[in-house]
């Protein structure tokens, strides 16, 4: 057989071990994974495009991953009285760079809006934009009405749903019962749920508290902290935790940020509750509160918020036990003059962080070189069961035939230090500024496609393909 492509002389790493292999691509899929393939094998360039696509990629002293799989951005979101700042061009650049290949948004409906229009409005966002794949979670925003259109969903391969159970304001929260009753139909329809925990009463509570100019000026955005203390996640996980095992509905912890919630998922699946999952981010695993005593750290409030030390270890041990089995990023970019319409009120921040990008050199520096993660879990955590349990295992998240080509070509050696001026995101600042990663991909490849080379950027808008996604994988 002919090749389009071969990436040679790395070392492929799957979830499941590593070896020395090439890895040879046709029509946008990997055709053949092994030692020796030889350049001859290659079909003769012949699209006239110039200059022409590169055909032999060599990856001696590299690791050649699957690409990376987030399962949770935001682009273009409505959010905080605007609009997160990477749309679909830039967050899907910013995915390219990061070695990410598939990223899952969330569609969201309007008030008094259908799924069905808020798919639309999402592909519409995306389209002719997106630089690399991309799929949809639906956000049921309005139980019961939107119950009926589940099924319709299923079938048009958008499997997984979303509830908040905080966001009144924005219309969004879900309450208990419509947790419950989700819980039952996921159960029904083999899909799964994604529920934003935290405890929404509690919460205005302690925000109430603080609410004063006193408060707002003594503590400013330390206050994002003071009033969300861990209790607020911890509490509404272990409820979500509670109509799952009940229902038997699949559920799935989104950016999970607290040493007890990741103590109630372990605690459920040991008990036998594998239908219980939960993901977590960068942000939980490597920065802290500590970050909002800074002058700009009201740059830092995201939503749940960063905690602490204690909490990043033990979320780090959930990853290496795999009772945290998925890294996302939450992406919900938001600019320095966004950033700035909180005006000294912390409840006015619009709560999001830049970070496709880095997802993978963080995980791959502060977890695989700083033996937190094996390599194999790396690989496993950002790339295969993110996408077997979001129903793209059949073509996402391995380097084997038949799969998509999407690779990441990592070389360990190379550091780059993180500058926002030299970011795809169009954030103009980084929560990462100044840290030093291994990590960033030296090639990327979408669907057979390089898209970033040496480092840089070179793909094309639009080349990104809307995903129809199977059921979730059993667990
Ligand atoms: O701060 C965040 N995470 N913004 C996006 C919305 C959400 O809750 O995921
Ligand atoms: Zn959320
Ligand atoms: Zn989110």
């Amino acid at each position: 057989m002919r090749y389009d492509l071969i990436v040679h002389g790395g070392t492929v790493v799957n979830a499941e071990g590593s070896r020395k292999a090439d890895v040879a691509i046709r029509g946008g899929k990997i055709v053949a994974v092994a030692p020796g393939l030889r350049r001859e094998a290659l079909r003769p360039a012949s699209n006239g495009a110039s200059p022409p696509p590169p055909q032999f990629v060599d990856a001696a002293g590299c690791y050649v991953i699957p690409g990376g799989v987030d399962v949770h951005v935001h682009l273009d979101l409505p959010f905080c009285g605007t609009f997160s700042s990477d749309d679909y061009d830039s967050g899907t650049r910013a995915a390219a760079r990061g070695g990410v290949t598939t990223v899952i948004d969330f569609a969201t409906p309007t008030a008094g809006g259908s799924l069905e229009q808020a798919v639309e409005t999402w592909l519409a966002k995306a389209e002719g934009l997106a630089c690399v794949d991309y799929a949809f979670h639906v956000c049921l925003t309005d139980w019961p009405r939107h119950r009926h259109e589940l099924r319709r969903m299923v079938k048009q391969g958008i499997p997984t749903f979303k509830q908040f159970m905080i966001y009144e304001k924005q219309g969004w929260r879900a309450r208990d019962g419509e947790m419950f009753s989700a819980l039952e139909a996921c159960h029904d329809l083999g899909a799964m749920l994604l529920v934003h925990a935290e405890s929404a009463d509690v919460l205005t509570e302690l925000i109430a508290r603080r609410h004063n100019p006193v408060d707002m000026l003594k503590y400013g955005a330390r206050l994002h902290a003071m009033t969300r203390p861990n209790f607020v996640e911890a509490e509404a996980i272990q409820r979500a935790v509670t109509w799952a095992k009940a229902t038997g509905g699949r559920l799935y912890i989104v950016h999970m940020s607290t040493a007890e919630g990741a103590e109630i998922v372990a605690q459920a699946r040991r008990q036998g509750s594998d239908h219980i999952l939960a993901e977590t981010c960068p942000q939980y695993l490597v920065l802290d509160d500590s970050v909002f005593n800074r002058r700009d750290g009201h740059l830092f409030a995201c939503c749940p918020q960063v905690k602490k030390p204690a909490d990043q270890e033990r979320l780090w041990r959930g990853l290496r036990q795999g009772t945290v089995a998925v890294v996302s990023t939450d992406t919900c970019t938001f600019t320095i003059a966004q950033k700035a319409m909180w005006k000294g009120d912390w409840t006015r921040i619009p709560m999001g962080l830049p970070g496709v990008e880095t997802m993978l050199p963080i995980i791959f520096t502060h977890g695989v070189l700083r033996k937190r993660l094996s390599l194999t879990q790396f690989v496993d955590r950002c790339c295969t069961s993110p996408a077997r349990l979001m129903g793209l295992g059949h073509r996402k998240g391995r380097v084997q035939p038949g799969f998509d080509a999407d690779l990441a070509i990592i070389d360990p050696d190379h550091r780059i230090r993180v500058d926002h001026r030299k970011m795809e995101t169009n954030a103009d600042w980084s929560p990462y500024q100044g840290m030093v990663l291994a990590g960033f991909p030296r090639t990327t490849i979408c669907r057979g496609q390089v898209v970033v080379d040496h480092y840089k950027f070179c793909g094309t808008r639009g080349q990104g393909c809307f995903l129809r996604r199977e059921l979730p994988a059993a667990v």
